[in-house]
């Protein structure tokens, strides 16, 4: 028995926790003022769906899918990314007949059998938004700019957005074609997976990280140069939409990205406090997918990004992250049985409103009181012999040292008083 979790996955530990709700909360509220609506879709789905979603010739399904049949042997693989289930689910659910556009986002785990290094895990948490429905730059606009508004919402500076066309079914073929012809007089210099490359996606070949690619690459065609005149309308459209918001983004004519399902518009955030798994989150559109998975011709753009990528980021710039929140108030009791039960009790009608530790342990009164100030407590009520004939609680101030009597009717207050000064 290994204990000890797969290899890329991690345990968030509760003193994490805090981060990633942060994150996750920022960036749910941003989408909202944006119109999306969540989305959760199954954690794995028909492996066929990847494959004509995703592409056969992409890394993920020829290297990271994790596939496995069930006792019926279906095929089935855990999701690698998130925009071919919501392709799916707009499909099955007819949503192509509702209003337009249509607006989601997701948060979930991903899994991809990937070599793990930091920023590269088998399991991640993505947050992805997609819309589908609209064809045009300002759709695109969209997305880029919230994209950008969301990673701002978490208190990230330092990212650099990049920004590319890969053309569509008009002039990707001819520029596919060029390509090739490019790369066949240098298959010598290129790796295996390229070398397969150049005749099932020679598109491909612009992202592989191995340096002779890398050198063939750098002498590849510009796709920019080859776009029809609809693609090129689209992406200065979308490019002047940013300028006048005030959006800094750069044109790469080098960025494909990893998945088969783009057309026209792709982008990337990346963030250089990341090292070499720099994006902080990608996207772009694929007007080509609905119909992929089935259903009618509709138009899409969306992007996704990783939770801990962010998270990565905003350590590298030193932005603080809240950790574990402390009770409010610590019930602590130096009496026998009658003192201890009324402390429980007391400490059950306190946690109607209020974050409240109580010993459970029978532990001596100095030692409550020492867990008590290790907890970060404000306010430690004492309910001893005295405070139950009295009906006046003993409420220590564990900033000021000073302690007061007050009233069971006032006790609440009193304490969220005490809490509101300590936030
Ligand atoms: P992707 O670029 O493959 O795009 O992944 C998006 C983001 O997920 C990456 O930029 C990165 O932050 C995170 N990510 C991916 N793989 C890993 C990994 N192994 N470990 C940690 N983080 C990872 C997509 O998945 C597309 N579905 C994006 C999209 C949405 N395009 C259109 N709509």
């Amino acid at each position: 028995m290994t204990v000890k979790a797969p290899r890329g996955t991690q345990d968030i530990l509760p003193d994490r926790t805090p981060a990633w709700e942060r994150v996750e909360g920022a960036f749910r509220e941003v989408l909202e003022r944006y119109g999306f609506g969540e989305i959760r879709t199954p954690v794995f789905e028909h492996t066929e769906l990847f494959l004509r979603g995703v592409g056969e010739s992409t890394d993920i399904v020829q290297k990271e899918m994790y596939t496995f049949t069930d006792r019926k042997g279906r095929s089935l693989t855990l999701r690698p990314e998130g925009t071919a289930s919501v392709a799916r689910a707009f499909v099955e659910h007819k949503l192509y007949a509702g209003p337009r556009p249509w607006k989601v986002y997701y948060l979930g785990p991903m899994f991809r059998y990937e070599r793990p290094q930091a920023g590269r895990y088998r399991q991640h948490q993505q947050i992805g938004a997609e819309l589908l429905g609209a064809d045009s730059p300002a759709a695109d606009f969209e997305m880029i700019s919230l994209f950008t508004r969301l990673l701002a919402a978490v208190g990230l500076t330092g990212v650099r957005a990049l920004v590319n066309s890969v053309g569509d079914a008009a002039c990707r073929p001819a520029y596919t074609e060029a390509l090739r012809a490019y790369l066949r007089e240098h298959l010598d210099a290129l790796c295996p997976d390229c070398v397969r490359r150049v005749e099932m996606n020679p598109l491909r070949v612009l992202d592989c990280k191995v340096e002779g690619c890398r050198t063939v690459a750098a002498g590849i065609p510009s796709i920019q140069d080859h776009l029809c005149a609809d693609c090129r309308a689209h992406q200065e459209r979308v490019l002047a939409l940013l300028r006048e918001a005030g959006i800094e983004v750069a044109v790469d004519d080098r960025l494909v990205r990893g998945l088969d399902y783009y057309t026209r518009t792709v982008f990337e955030i990346q963030h250089g406090g990341l090292g070499a798994q720099n994006a902080v989150g990608g996207g772009g559109r694929y007007d080509r997918l609905v119909e992929e998975v089935g259903g009618p011709a509709t138009p899409g753009v969306g992007f996704s990004t990783g939770v801990e990528r962010i998270l990565l980021a905003l350590e590298a710039e030193g932005v603080p992250l809240p950790g574990v929140r402390p009770p409010e108030v610590s019930v602590v009791t130096a009496g026998g049985d009658r003192e201890r039960e009324a402390a429980l009790l007391l400490a059950h009608r306190l946690r109607g409103r209020l974050r409240v530790e109580v010993d459970i342990l029978d532990r001596s009164l100095g030692n409550q009181m020492k867990a008590a100030n290790r907890s970060g407590a404000r306010a430690v009520v004492i309910v001893g012999e005295g405070e139950l004939a009295s009906k006046q609680w003993t409420v220590k101030d564990m900033v000021s040292g000073e302690q007061a009597a007050v009233p069971d009717a006032d006790l609440e207050k009193h304490l969220f008083d005490m809490s509101r000064d300590q936030a």
